[in-house]
């Protein structure tokens, strides 16, 4: 039987982010610039949903929708609701299931891990739909618990409150423990750092500090700018002692931590102090249709122009496995001669 989906360095290709709309309502100050000039990209979702159907057939279990805003995205709730009734291709122990061209007694595969990342604007009427169509988890991105900064990074006014209840509104539906992404960035946010301990104890969501990584539209990332690993784990032992958790899976992208009493789950998410690009399992497909190996990549591979053109499932699948064969094996942030790629997070998605 044919092989998971693996790149040159052996890495398994499990988990699979897609960007469903380049639009967005908000314009955080770290990640875009404004809306003017944009060309937006959006794929009919049928499109978006066979290319998916061809990376679960090669092993992919886990697939993130974002964006841009994935909840601006018309349609999004059908096609949860498809995606919902894909089986992996592979069991746990490797055995290729019936679904996709296993022995015709071979067992079913499980459904995939489907989850969505969101700014939460849009949410407090979407979560419930989303969950009855089969989504399993979001994630939102937060990075500020007061409304004055929130509005100040979102460039949205009363953009907090709505976020709020969005998360709130995604616990209540059973699309929880919430994960609630932060952005540090120096001399901007980094005052929030306990705030959002507090937050996490309190409304029982998981809090992940990121590392600002060069990815923005306007080139203003510095290492200077940058809130390492070290310094938020400093400060959140100032604030309480800390207790380690044991990482979910090899390929997590966050240390994770909680606090003496239990109360609360902080992770921390460290691409530029503490890269782990080498247990790297994702790709992404850019809302255009279009294979990204690495956040980083300097190119990108156009799956839908190929599948426009009348490729077939097998030339398709085929067109995959050489592309990830390729995939990098590191991002070079800090390093000299680093070249940011030149399509930002909100082409990419995050
Ligand atoms: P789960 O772990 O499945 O819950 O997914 P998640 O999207 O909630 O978290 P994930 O760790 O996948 O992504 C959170 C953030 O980590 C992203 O918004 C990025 O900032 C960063 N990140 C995710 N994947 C990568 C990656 O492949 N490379 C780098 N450098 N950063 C990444
Ligand atoms: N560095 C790190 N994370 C970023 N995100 C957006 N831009 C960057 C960046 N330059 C995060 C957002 C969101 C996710 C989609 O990516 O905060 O949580
Ligand atoms: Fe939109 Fe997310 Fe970028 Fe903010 S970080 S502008 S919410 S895509």
């Amino acid at each position: 039987a044919e092989e998971r989906l693996r790149d040159k360095f052996g890495r398994a290709i499990t988990d699979l982010r897609i960007s469903v709309t380049d639009r967005c309502n908000y314009r955080c100050v770290y990640c875009r610039t404004g809306n003017e000039g944009a060309l937006y990209t959006e794929l009919p979702i049928s499109d978006y949903v066979r290319m998916i159907g061809l990376f679960v057939s090669l092993g992919v279990e886990k697939v993130r929708l974002t964006g841009g805003e994935p909840l601006l995205r018309a349609g999004l709730v059908e096609m949860v609701e498809e995606l919902s009734r894909m089986r992996t291709a592979f069991l746990p122990d490797g055995t290729r299931t019936s679904a996709w061209g296993g022995p015709e007694d071979a067992p079913e595969g499980l459904p995939l891990d489907l989850a969505l990342t969101t700014n939460g604007h849009l949410l407090e009427g979407l979560a419930e739909p989303l969950k009855r169509a089969g989504l399993n988890r979001v994630t939102v991105s937060m990075d500020a618990v007061d409304a004055e900064t929130f509005a100040r990074i979102t460039r949205v006014p009363r953009s907090y409150e709505k976020v709020l209840a969005g998360v709130r509104a995604a616990q209540a539906a059973g699309l929880g423990p919430v994960k609630v992404n932060c952005v540090l960035l120096r001399g901007f946010n980094d005052g929030q750092i306990e705030a959002f301990a507090e937050f996490s104890r309190r409304e029982g969501v998981i809090v992940r500090f990121i590392e600002f990584m060069p990815l923005e539209e306007d080139r203003t990332w510095k290492p200077e700018t940058v809130v390492t690993m070290d310094e938020i784990v400093a400060r959140l032992k100032a604030l309480r002692p800390l207790r380690d958790l044991a990482p979910n899976a090899a390929s997590e992208t966050a240390r994770r931590f909680t606090f003496d009493d239990g109360m609360g789950e902080i992770g921390i998410i460290a691409p530029v102090s503490r890269p782990f690009c080498g247990h790297c399992s994702r790709v992404r497909l850019t809302s255009d249709g279009k294979i990204r190996t690495c956040l980083f990549s300097q190119s990108d591979h156009d799956l839908h122009g190929r599948m426009q053109r009348g490729g077939t499932d097998d030339e398709l699948a085929a067109y995959i496995r050489q592309v990830v064969m390729r995939k990098e094996a590191r991002h070079h942030i800090g390093e000299a001669g680093f070249e940011q790629p030149s399509r930002s997070m909100v082409h990419i998605g995050g």
